[in-house]
């Protein structure tokens, strides 16, 4: 028997989802009456973990050792995400410290199995009943200016390098009037900015641009922003929304992951680099100047380097605002992680920095056009400089001002400066406090 602890954290790993989780998973034990200790001492500590590359497990394992505290006693520890979905009961074998595992459908029975483990038991809970979870969570209560949202859990596209369809489990869309009461209670809270969350956002079932729409009715909410979506989900609806909803953001996530139509062919895209292509000149059309993002993978089984050269070219072709890139990374129980042609290591590395020295190019390029141009920024953070504050731009670049402003602001910046990854602005003028 152990002490029902009176102080949490949670750390959470890998995409905004995770995030997402974490969050609700907090605000779950806050109703409980626990506290958020931000120290090392909290009396329960919960791993929200990732598990989309490599030795994501290992590392999940070894953040559990370093739990242990220099008087060798430790924290009650909760092993979460998409590590626990993948473990299971095997985690509570393979370490003695983790007192419970919690997959990313079961988290809001997190009180109660925090109680057995006082009771001396160690629960393991990976079922997937998605939509439970959500009824079971309290309401929102606190936000910060931006705000996610899950409207949206899980993958059947199946992609073969991909764990997502086996640790996230099946599509499944959230019921409409929850999303707008949420989106209302964060915005209550103190969000002017919602970042719709799905693993398959634009495979929402009653159809995204609907919701969207209804979102945007919201007052007091600024912008609307949506992640990730997948090229076979983009409806002519969502692609024309960009085009009529003045909250929706010029942005958009859409991954390709290739330029080559064989190596997309082997991972089970349902795209060819072609018709990527003429989907972004539809959504161009529909808003031009939308910046568009996407996340690469180099390295896939068989990838030769005309395969490469093709990812270059279509990189050329759309002109990514940003992207992520990754190098293959084999997933057991993945179909690819038993395709033959595995790129070497040293050629995989290559690969990886001739992309994304091609991808820098291309968001300093993004970036400079903004340069003497006029936007608003959504003051999110402070800067790590005295007196600097940062800003999100319509285009989710990073401004930096060295002026005074609150978070949660929007503020009216000249663009004066431009690097890869963000912007330097100057004020114009603070908006009045209501
Ligand atoms: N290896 C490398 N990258 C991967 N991703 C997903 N699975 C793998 C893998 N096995 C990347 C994809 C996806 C992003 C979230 O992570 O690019 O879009
Ligand atoms: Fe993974 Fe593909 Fe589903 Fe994205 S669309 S989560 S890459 S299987």
């Amino acid at each position: 028997m152990t002490d029902l602890p009176k102080t949490f954290r949670v750390k959470s790993f890998g995409c905004q989802m995770n995030v997402y989780d974490g969050e609700r998973m907090g605000e779950l034990l806050a109703a409980q009456g626990m506290t958020a200790a931000t120290g090392e001492d909290a009396d329960l500590v919960v791993l929200n973990t990732c598990h989309i590359r490599e030795k994501a497990a290992d590392r999940a394992y070894s953040d559990v050792g370093r739990l242990r505290r220099d008087d060798g006693s430790r924290p009650i520890i909760a092993l979460a995400g998409c590590v626990a979905q993948a473990e299971g009961a095997e985690a509570s074998k393979r370490s003695k410290m983790i007192d419970l595992v919690v997959g990313p459908q079961a988290y809001h029975r997190l009180p109660e199995m925090v109680a057995a483990v006082a009771a001396g038991q160690r629960p393991v809970d990976t079922d997937m009943p998605a939509i439970a979870k959500f009824a079971a969570l309290p309401p929102r209560r606190r936000s910060g200016p931006s705000a996610f949202l899950t409207v949206q859990e899980g993958c059947d596209k199946f992609c073969t390098y991909c764990v997502v369809p086996y640790t996230r489990g099946a599509e499944i869309s959230r019921p409409f009037a929850d999303i707008v009461t949420e989106a209302q209670a964060l915005v209550d809270g103190g969000a002017r900015e919602i970042t719709l969350l799905g693993q398959n956002v634009n495979a929402w079932d009653g159809g995204l641009d609907r919701l969207i729409r209804a979102i945007a009715r919201i007052d007091g909410l600024e912008r609307i922003r949506y992640t990730t979506s997948h090229p076979a989900d983009m409806s002519d609806a969502l692609i024309a929304a960009h085009g009529e909803i003045d909250k929706l953001m010029p942005y958009l996530h859409l991954p390709v992951q290739s330029g080559s139509d064989s190596i997309l062919k082997a991972m089970n895209r349902s795209h060819t680099a072609d018709s990527y292509l003429r989907l972004i000149e539809r959504v161009r059309a529909a808003r031009p100047g939308i910046a568009i993002s996407g996340d690469f993978i180099v390295g896939f089984p068989g990838e030769t380097e005309k395969d490469f050269c093709d990812t270059l070219a279509i990189v050329d072709a759309v002109g990514y605002a940003s992207a992520y890139s990754f190098k293959y990374s084999p997933r057991p129980g993945t179909p690819a992680a038993t395709m033959e042609g595995a790129v070497e290591a040293q050629v995989m590395d290559e690969r990886l920095q001739r992309l994304q020295r091609r991808l820098a190019e291309h968001s300093l390029a993004f970036n400079h056009a903004t340069v003497g141009t006029d936007l608003t920024i959504l003051i999110d953070r402070k800067g790590r400089l005295p007196g600097q504050m940062i800003g999100m731009s319509p285009w989710l670049q990073a401004v930096f001002i060295d002026s005074a402003a609150v978070i949660g602001e929007m503020v009216d910046v000249t663009i004066t400066r431009a690097l890869p990854n963000s912007l330097g602005g100057v004020l114009r003028r603070v908006e009045v406090a209501a």
